[in-house]
């Protein structure tokens, strides 16, 4: 199964990720992730995509587009994959196509989490993570168990640059104007799904496994 998770900041597509990837094994390549390990380590990558990421803008579609089918090419062919915010613009959808098609591995589902601007704003100003691991928690929904210290392996929790309320305004901007036309785009290839992002995560979990178990009823 080759999944794009698609929603805007805070929809929850990094925790549903982490739950698909510790029940089912999936694979899952966070572009906001490999990006902010790039940026931690100072490598070129990382030293371009700095300043726009602690702005709240995209990234260029070309260095993204080049780091996520380096990262997809890598990857054993046998296994399910989700991808958790890549693509982001259609150029980079029409890229992503173009390379998946070359290899015989069409996308099989793209997941939108359609959510509220009131539950983002509340979930990404809320939002912890551990320097160590890179655990994520709320401080109000999902709260470790000692304030500051991530209940997994101790490490100290963190927030965001991107998540002040002024850079969380100009995400949702940039979602709306650029991303968004993502879903008229895999709806009319026939291949969009929507979840209510609102939703608790278990919630989202559960209804998202019953959208995969019949996704892949049909297949075999
Ligand atoms: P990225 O890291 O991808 O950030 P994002 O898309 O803005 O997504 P988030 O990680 O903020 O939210 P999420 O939906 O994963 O929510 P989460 O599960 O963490 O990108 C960062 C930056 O990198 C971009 O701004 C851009 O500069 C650059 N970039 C990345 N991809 C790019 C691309 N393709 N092209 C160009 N540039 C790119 O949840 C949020 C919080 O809510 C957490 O605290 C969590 O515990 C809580 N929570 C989650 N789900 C629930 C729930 N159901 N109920 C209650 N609480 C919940």
């Amino acid at each position: 199964m080759r999944i794009v998770l698609l929603g805007p900041p805070g929809a929850g597509k990094g925790t549903q990720a982490v739950m698909l990837e510790e029940r089912l094994g999936y694979i899952h390549l966070s572009t906001g992730d490999i990006l902010r390990s790039n940026v931690k380590k100072g490598t070129e990558i990382g030293n371009k995509a700095k300043s726009f990421m602690e702005k709240g803008e995209l990234v260029s579609d070309d260095i993204v587009i080049e780091m996520m089918i380096s990262e997809i090419r890598s990857l054993d062919k046998s296994k399910s994959f989700m991808l958790d915010g890549f693509p982001r613009t259609v150029y980079q959808a029409s890229k992503l196509d173009e390379a998946l098609s070359k290899v015989s591995m069409p996308l099989d589902m793209v997941v939108y989490f359609k959510t509220s601007e009131e539950t983002l704003m509340f979930r990404l100003t809320g939002r912890r993570i551990c320097r160590e691991c890179g655990a994520n928690y709320h401080a109000v929904n999902m709260p470790p168990k000692k304030e500051g210290v991530c209940d997994k392996c101790g490490g100290e929790l963190y927030q965001r640059k991107d998540d002040k309320p002024e850079t969380i305004k100009k995400r949702l901007t940039v979602f709306d104007s650029q991303t968004k036309d993502l879903i008229a785009y895999y709806r009319d290839k026939g291949i969009l799904v929507e979840v209510s992002g609102d939703l608790g995560a278990d919630e989202v979990y559960e209804k998202l496994f019953g959208i995969i178990n019949d996704r892949d009823k049909d297949r075999s």
